[in-house]
Formats: structure tokens, C-alpha cells, sequence
């Protein structure tokens, strides 16, 4: 039997879906850390730590983000493909299928990884275009003799709008909906699975997603009911 490896193939595909998804997943990890400096009073540890990442690393921030955004752009385009072919595959739907217990993984994330990760994209590119590519306030930090960028502030004015906040506690719940599924699946798609491993990656996945999901809400939130967005 041929074993088909190229990147089209069923096998090809669901390897680089559980390596981006892996490596996604690594993003978020290292975003919600560095955002956690928004919960500091002192806005110079936020600003810093971006200007140094964004200004001082040379075009290593260039390749990084170029790296990044193709990651994204793997894992989703091959999500689509994926899931057509499921869809031609199962013409009756997903949802006629029935649950098959214990021997299944299906839950609310499994069956609505699709819909959850369009929403995750049409998020990021409301997110980049007002954080990354957004309104642009310059200030002098504490211990520096050049302005650099007041993230920190256009962070906290955003969360300000109660719409935003809310749209983004929606956002990030879908988000770990995703996780909660896309998490296992990875180490499934990458053929990582066995009688004690699996139900082991399954809990850490669900509790993956709940602490980035939580971690990621309570940011706006604590904005928004702290400061009013007023800094
Ligand atoms: C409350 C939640 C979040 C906050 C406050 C936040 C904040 C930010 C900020 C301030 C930036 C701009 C960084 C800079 O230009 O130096 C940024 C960039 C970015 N964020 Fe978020 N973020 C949040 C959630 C997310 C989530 C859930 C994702 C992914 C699903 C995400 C993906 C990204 C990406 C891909 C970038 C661009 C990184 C780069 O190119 O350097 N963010 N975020």
C-alpha cells in the first residue's frame, strides 16, 4: 500500500493542521503573558516589552511575524479544505451522525471548529487593523530620552467602549470552544494517541482552553471595570 505524504494528501493535510494548530497555540501562550502587563497600573512595563519586541530585535520581528501570519494562514486554509471534504464526504451532515459515546471525542468544540475558527479570523483582522496597524500615540517612558509607542493607553481606550468589551468576551468563549477541541486533535492528526495519553491530552486541552479563554475575557473586563477605559 502507498502511503501518500505530499502536503494534499489526507495524511499530508492533517499534519500540517496539527502543527500550526500546535504552534498557534504556542502564540497564545506568549500573548496572553505579555498582555498580562496590562494588568499592571504602570504603563511602562506593557510599552516596553512591545517597543523592545517590535523595535530592538532587528528583522528578527520580520521574519517572526512573517512566519506567523503564514502559520495562520496554513491552519486556516487547510481547516476549509478539511472540512469540504468532510462535507462532500457526509453529505447527510454532521449533525444526523450519532454520538458515539465513549469511543468518541465529539462535544460543542469538536462540531463547531469551522464556524468558531472563522470567527477567530474575521476577529484578528479587526484586532491587528486597530492594534497593530491602528491609531499611533507616542510618550516618553520613565528612564528613556526617546518617545516610543503608548499601546498601553489605545489598549485601555478600546476597552473603554462597553461594545468592544463584549465583543470580545464573545470572541474569546468561541475561542476556547476551538481549543477545547483543536488542542487534542493536533496530537491526534499527528498520530500521538494511546489508551492513557489520549484522555490525558484530552483534560489538558479542556483545561488549556479554559485558561486561555478565561485569561485572555478577564483583560478587557478588568479594563473596563477598573478604569472605564480612563488611564
Ligand atoms: C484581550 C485580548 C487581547 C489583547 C488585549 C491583545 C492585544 C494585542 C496588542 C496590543 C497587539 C499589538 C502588538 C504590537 O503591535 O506590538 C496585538 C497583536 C496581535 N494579537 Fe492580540 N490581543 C488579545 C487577544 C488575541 C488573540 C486571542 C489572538 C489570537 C487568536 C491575538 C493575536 C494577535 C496577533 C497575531 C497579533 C500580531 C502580532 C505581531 O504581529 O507582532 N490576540 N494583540
Amino acid at each position: 500500500m502507498k502511503i501518500s505524504m505530499s502536503v494534499f494528501s489526507t495524511l499530508g493535510k492533517k499534519i500540517f493542521m496539527g502543527v500550526t494548530g500546535l504552534l498557534l497555540s504556542g502564540f497564545i501562550v506568549i500573548h496572553l503573558i505579555g498582555n498580562l502587563q496590562l494588568l499592571l497600573p504602570d504603563k511602562d512595563p506593557f510599552n516596553i516589552y512591545a517597543h523592545i519586541l517590535t523595535q530592538e530585535t532587528g528583522s528578527i520581528i520580520y521574519i517572526a511575524e512573517f512566519l506567523l501570519a503564514a502559520v495562520f494562514l496554513i491552519h486556516f486554509v487547510y481547516a476549509i479544505i478539511v472540512t469540504w471534504n468532510n462535507w462532500q464526504a457526509r453529505p447527510e451532515g454532521y449533525r444526523k451522525v450519532k454520538w458515539a459515546k465513549n469511543t468518541s471525542r465529539r462535544s460543542i468544540g469538536s462540531v463547531t471548529m469551522i464556524y468558531t475558527g472563522v470567527v477567530i479570523m474575521v476577529f484578528l483582522v479587526w484586532h491587528l487593523l486597530h492594534f497593530k496597524f491602528g491609531e499611533v500615540v507616542y510618550y516618553t517612558p520613565a528612564g528613556y530620552d526617546h518617545e516610543i509607542r503608548d499601546l498601553y493607553v489605545i489598549v485601555y481606550q478600546f476597552f473603554g467602549n462597553i461594545i468592544n468589551v463584549i465583543l470580545y468576551i464573545i470572541v474569546m468563549a468561541l475561542l476556547g470552544f476551538h481549543l477545547s477541541h483543536g488542542f487534542w486533535s493536533a496530537f491526534q492528526s499527528l498520530g500521538l494517541d494511546g489508551k492513557r495519553f489520549t484522555p490525558f491530552v484530552y483534560g489538558l486541552g479542556v483545561v488549556f482552553a479554559i485558561v486561555m479563554a478565561v485569561g485572555f475575557l478577564f483583560l478587557p473586563l478588568f479594563i473596563f471595570m477598573t478604569t472605564g477605559g480612563t488611564v
